[in-house]
C-alpha cells in the first residue's frame, strides 16, 4: 500500500500543479502569441496523461481496495459521511480526465481562445477535485468539528480544523511537483533559450510552492488531535527531523541549480530527482500521517483494531469497548470460530493468539522478529518473558498509558490467554 500510495501521491499532485500551471502557460502563450509554448505544453500534456491519469487511475483504486481489506470500517466510515461528496469529487475528476485530452490534442487545432478556456475548466475541475478529496481524507484524523458527534452531518464531518491546513499543504505540494515534472520536460526541450526561459519560471514557482507547503505544514501540526500531536512529538518528529531538513535543503538547491543552470537538466538528474522526492519525501511523509493518527483510523472513534471507541449519537453508532470489555472480544467478534469462543485449557494458547490477532495485529507484528513493532520483540526488549510480567504490562497497555494504543481492558480469561500465547513467543 505504500509503495501503490506513494507512485499515486506523485502521480494525483502533479495533475492538479500541472493544470494550474497549464492555465497560467496557455494564457501567457495566448496573449503574447508564443507559439512555441504550445509545444513545451503538448509534450508535457502527453507525459500528464500516462504519468498522471492511466497510472494515477490504476493506483488510486489500488489503494482503495488495500485500504479496504486492512480497515473495513475506516473506509465505511468515509462511505457513510461522504457519499454524495465523493460522487461530486468523481464527477470533476471525468471532467479533467476529458479537458486533459481535449487540451492536448487540440492544441494548434482549435481556436485559441476555446483553448485557453479549456485549461481554465481543467484547472478548475482539478482544484476541485483537490478540494474534495483532501476534505474526506482529512476526516481520517479528525471528524471535522465537534458538532459532528452529535449532528453526524456531511458538513461538520467535512470542514474540520485540520482540513483547511491540510489542503494548503498538499496544494504547496502540486505547486512544486508541477516545476520537478515540468523541468522533466523542460530538460528534453532542444530550444535552449525556451529551456532557459522554463526552467527559470518553473524553479520561482517550485519555491512558492515549497514555501506554501512550509507554511501549511507549521498550521497543520497545530491543528492535529491530542493524540496525533502526542505521537508526532514524542516518537515521529525525533526520527524524521534530520531527513526533513536534508530534503528541504536538497530541494531547494535543485530549485536553485535549475535556475542558474537549466543545461544541467538532464533526464537522469530530473527523473532521479522525482524518485528521490518520492522515496525520501512522500514516503515517510505519509507514513507519518499514517501513524499520527494511532490508536484510531478514522474519526478519532474507530480504533485500529477496527473496535469502535465512543458514541456517535449523530449517526446511531453506539461504542463496543464497553461489550469487549465486559464480554471479551471473542464473544463479541463475528468471525471467531465456535470452538475458540470459549477459553479452556485446551485452547489457551490457541485463542490467546486469536486475541492477539484482532485486537493487537492491526498495529503489531505477531511474530517475533517481524518488521512491525514485532509483540514478542517488544516484550523481550523489556525483559518480560514470563506469564506473571507479561499479564502485568498488559494491565498497563489496556490503561491508556499510552496514547497510540486502544484505551481497552480485555477481561482477566483472555488477559491469561494471550499472556500464555505470548509466553510461548518469547523464548
Ligand atoms: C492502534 C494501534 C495499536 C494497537 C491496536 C495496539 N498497539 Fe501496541 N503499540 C502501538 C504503537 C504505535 C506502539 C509504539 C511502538 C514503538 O515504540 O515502536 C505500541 C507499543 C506497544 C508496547 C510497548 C510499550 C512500551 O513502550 O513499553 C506493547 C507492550 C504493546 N504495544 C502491546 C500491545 C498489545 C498487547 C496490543 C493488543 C492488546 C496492542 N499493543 C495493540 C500501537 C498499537
Amino acid at each position: 500500500m505504500g509503495i501503490t500510495g506513494t507512485i499515486h501521491i506523485l502521480a494525483s499532485h502533479t495533475s492538479v500543479g500541472a493544470a494550474i500551471l497549464f492555465a497560467i502557460l496557455a494564457r501567457k502563450a495566448y496573449k503574447e502569441d508564443r507559439t512555441d509554448l504550445y509545444e513545451y505544453m503538448r509534450k508535457y500534456g502527453m507525459f500528464l496523461l500516462i504519468f498522471s491519469y492511466v497510472i494515477g487511475s490504476i493506483t488510486g483504486p489500488g489503494i482503495w481496495y488495500t485500504a479496504t481489506a486492512a480497515s473495513p470500517r475506516g473506509i465505511s466510515a468515509l462511505i457513510h459521511n461522504f457519499v454524495w461528496v465523493w460522487a461530486t469529487e468523481w464527477v470533476f475528476f471525468v471532467v479533467e480526465v476529458v479537458g486533459v485530452f481535449v487540451l492536448v490534442y487540440s492544441i494548434g487545432k482549435i481556436d485559441r481562445k476555446v483553448h485557453l478556456k479549456i485549461t481554465y475548466l481543467f484547472a478548475l475541475a482539478s482544484v476541485s477535485t483537490l478540494f474534495l478529496i483532501i476534505g474526506i481524507i482529512s476526516f481520517m484524523m479528525w471528524p471535522g468539528n465537534d458538532m459532528w458527534f452529535t449532528t453526524g452531518s456531511a458538513s461538520d464531518a467535512f470542514f474540520g480544523s485540520n482540513t483547511f491546513p491540510h489542503l494548503i499543504v498538499r496544494f504547496g505540494f502540486m505547486v512544486a511537483m508541477s516545476a520537478v515534472i515540468g523541468f522533466i520536460i523542460a530538460g528534453v526541450l532542444k530550444d535552449e533559450d525556451l529551456k532557459k526561459e522554463l526552467a527559470r519560471k518553473l524553479s520561482v514557482i517550485g519555491f512558492v510552492g515549497g514555501a506554501i507547503v512550509m507554511f501549511g505544514f507549521v498550521w497543520y501540526i497545530q491543528t492535529l488531535p491530542q493524540n496525533a500531536w502526542d505521537q508526532f512529538h514524542a516518537v515521529l518528529w525525533d526520527g524524521e527531523k534530520t531527513t526533513r531538513i536534508i530534503l528541504v535543503l536538497l530541494i531547494a538547491a535543485y530549485f536553485l541549480f535549475a535556475f542558474f543552470f537549466p543545461k544541467g537538466l538532464k533526464l537522469p538528474v530530473t527523473v532521479g530527482m522525482l524518485f528521490l522526492i518520492g522515496i525520501i519525501g512522500v514516503w515517510p511523509g505519509e507514513k507519518m500521517r499514517e501513524s499520527m493518527r494511532k490508536p484510531y483510523v478514522a474519526g478519532t472513534y474507530i480504533y485500529s483494531n477496527q473496535i469502535i471507541a465512543r458514541d456517535i449519537p449523530g449517526k446511531g453508532i453506539k461504542a463496543e469497548v464497553p461489550a469487549v470489555e465486559e464480554h471479551g472480544i471473542l464473544k463479541v467478534h463475528p468471525f471467531v470460530p465456535k470452538q475458540l469462543k470459549t477459553i479452556t485449557d485446551e485452547n489457551k494458547v490457541q485463542t490467546g493468539e486469536l486475541i492477539a490477532k484482532l485486537a493487537c495485529s492491526n498495529c503489531h507484528s505477531i511474530e517475533k522478529g517481524a518488521k512491525y513493532r514485532s509483540l514478542p520483540d517488544l516484550f523481550i526488549a523489556r525483559g518480560m518473558t514470563d506469564k506473571e510480567n507479561i499479564k502485568n504490562y498488559l494491565e498497563v497497555v489496556y490503561s491508556g498509558a499510552f496514547s497510540y494504543m486502544p484505551t481497552m481492558r480485555l477481561p482477566d480469561s483472555e488477559t491469561d490467554a494471550l499472556a500464555t500465547w505470548l509466553e510461548t513467543q518469547t523464548k
